[in-house]
């Protein structure tokens, strides 16, 4: 497999790194950045556990070659905080009971960031649709759709 340098920006640092053409963003993130918030959940691109930010639109980063993402910026889980204050998002999740083991809480997160950017007081059914794309085994979606509402309140500042 042919390999290639890629110039690419994640959470606001620049990298370049020669990687091997078929290498997965995932990948790439998790074991090339060593950022490892964003989790791999499966092998169908259905979890969402490992969405990221790219151009405020959420990706599942199993889904797309690195190499695909040239020149790109990315925002992961770890991107997102002001130093060590939480985003809004992360705090309604904390205070509103959005997690239990936590594994798919990052690509929630994630997800839900890039929804009130899209659209910044969505309504529970807005919330509940947007996230068919996120599973998660645990919590049962209610405190996560309470979540995100509370975190688009607090996101309006
Ligand atoms: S690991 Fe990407 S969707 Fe499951
Ligand atoms: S909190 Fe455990 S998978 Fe969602």
């Amino acid at each position: 497999m042919e390999n290639k340098t890629i110039k690419i920006n994640i959470n606001g640092k620049d990298f370049e790194e020669n990687i091997n053409s078929n290498l997965l963003l995932i990948d790439f993130i998790r074991e090339k950045i060593k950022l490892t918030g964003s989790h791999i959940g499966c092998d169908t691109s259905q979890c969402g556990s490992c969405m990221v930010l790219y151009n405020d639109i959420c990706l599942k980063s199993c889904s797309v070659l690195a190499i695909q993402m040239d020149g790109a910026k990315i925002t992961t889980i770890e991107g997102i905080s002001d130093g060590d204050n939480l985003h809004p998002m992360q705090e309604s999740f904390r205070e509103c009971h959005g997690l239990q083991c936590g594994f798919c809480t990052p690509g929630m997160i994630i997800s839900a960031i890039a929804l009130i950017k899209e659209k910044p007081t969505p309504s529970e059914k807005d919330i509940r649709e947007h996230l068919e794309g996120n599973l998660c085994r645990c919590t049962g979606y209610e405190n996560i759709v309470k979540s995100i509402s509370a975190g688009a309140e607090k996101m309006k500042g």
